[in-house]
């Protein structure tokens, strides 16, 4: 079997699972920026994030052996992918234009309208950030790894006057529980691992993306007061599992009011005998209009084998964050992260009704008596990024492999 090229930082094999700290970095070349000028500054940052993993900290030269394993110790399993933004390939943001290619299908800006999808409107409080000409991506075992990461490419870039600014950085981390806000396990069924590769991987077109993969990165708020309105029975049914066990949903029974009992598959509850995250529970085939409209079945609806380009597979990797918490609450939600062979599968989940293109998060649409649509997401921030393979000297590089005449040729 040939070895995948997927840059580290993917956690897509057997047995892998992420680390529990994750941080994002995006940064953008100010218009004139020379391609050479930004390969070189995209190089030099991914050199130092290597030397770091070493324990070797610049500002630090001169630890003894033993201080230098300490902070060894400190970045270890620390990984950094790097990812680009439909930004780099903007002629009207990068005057001369920064990359020979064309931009990859799929690989556009968030609509920046009231809605980013049909039904994920932009929340009040949002920025609207999230789209960069690159963005790092830093996962790792602590705080103190991926915080520390992400200020020494700030001081490298300070010192070195490396051409980019970092324009925004987002925080995340998931639980040991393998639950989000909800209180609902998540990531339970998330493609069996020898089906990953599959979905995951892209295709020759364009040939420097050949064997890479795409990111789609949405920070979405959760309205925690709207879940906690609801029983156990209507959270239930709107995500397609069972609370406690993560058993999925099968269809429904009727108390004696006429109230709606979800009835879960038998079988072994989520994360017994395997490690969160890493488990894999295809959700089965269901005709309860109900059940058929939980986030579970919406966003997964068996309808082809997972290799097949119609099951629109996603591999997702989110880390939950809380942002704020004061007298009006806790301002918290979900990074979602997703990595998927193509964009397009990404942007039909999110448009088709019956998939997530006709609801917020899950239930029935509006009009239904039964069940009342929830409002619960809302887009904070948010990017879509191609991921190159690994290649040398960084994934990517020959993007900005220009000769100045060419620059000149292509302005
Ligand atoms: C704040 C936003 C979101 C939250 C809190 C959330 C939560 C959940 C939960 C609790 C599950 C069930 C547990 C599991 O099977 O892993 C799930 C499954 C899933 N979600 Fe989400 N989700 C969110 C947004 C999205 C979005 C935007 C997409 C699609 C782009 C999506 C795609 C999926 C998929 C594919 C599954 C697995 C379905 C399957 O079993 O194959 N989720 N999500």
């Amino acid at each position: 079997m040939t070895p995948d090229r997927l840059q580290d930082g993917i956690y897509f094999r057997s047995g892998q699972r992420p680390p529990p700290y994750f941080r994002l970095l995006l940064l953008d070349f100010p218009p004139s920026t020379q391609p050479t000028e930004a390969g070189s500054a995209i190089g030099r940052t991914l050199t130092m994030l290597g030397d770091l993993r070493q324990g070797n900290v610049r500002d630090l030269v001169g630890q003894d052996d033993e201080q230098t394993a300490r902070a060894a110790d400190e970045f270890r399993g620390t990984d950094f992918m790097v990812a680009f933004g439909a930004r780099l390939f903007d002629n009207k943001q990068h005057n001369p234009p920064l990359v020979g290619s064309p931009r990859p299908d799929f690989l556009v800006r968030l609509a920046g309208d009231d809605e980013a999808f049909p039904a994920l409107p932009w929340g009040v409080l949002s920025d609207r950030r999230g789209e960069s000409d690159v963005a790092l991506r830093l996962t790792g075992f602590s705080e103190a790894s991926v915080n520390r990461s992400a200020v020494e490419i700030w001081k490298l870039q300070q010192d070195e006057k490396l051409a980019f600014k970092i324009v925004a950085s987002f925080e995340g981390f998931s639980r040991r529980d393998g639950r989000g806000w909800l209180d609902f396990h998540d990531g339970v069924s998330n493609i069996e691992s020898s089906e990953r590769l599959v979905a995951i991987q892209a295709g020759p077109d364009p040939a420097w993306m050949g064997g890479g993969t795409y990111m789609c990165f949405l920070r979405f708020a959760v309205d925690l007061s709207a879940w906690r309105a609801l029983d156990r029975a209507e959270q239930e049914l709107i995500v397609g599992r069972e609370k406690l066990t993560g058993r999925p949903l099968i269809g429904i029974n009727r108390g004696p009011a006429g109230e709606v009992l979800p009835v879960a598959e038998a079988g072994a509850a989520a994360g017994q005998g395997v490690a969160p995250g890493a488990d894999f529970r295809e959700p089965p085939e269901v005709s309860d209009p109900l059940v058929k409209a939980s986030h579970l079945q919406r966003a997964n609806r068996n309808r082809a084998s997972p290799s097949a380009p119609a099951a629109y597979r996603i591999y997702r990797q989110g880390y939950e964050f809380l942002e704020t918490l004061d007298d009006h609450g806790p301002r918290l939600g979900l990074n979602f992260v997703s990595f998927q062979g193509d964009l397009g599968r990404l942007r039909r989940v999110l448009h088709l009704p019956t998939w997530l293109g006709d609801i917020n998060f899950g239930g029935l649409p509006a009009g239904s008596a039964e069940h009342p649509p929830l409002q619960l997401i809302s887009l904070v921030a948010g990017g879509l990024y191609c991921i190159p393979p690994s290649e040398s000297p960084f994934p990517g590089a020959q993007l900005f492999n220009r000769s100045a005449d060419e620059s000149r040729a292509a302005r």
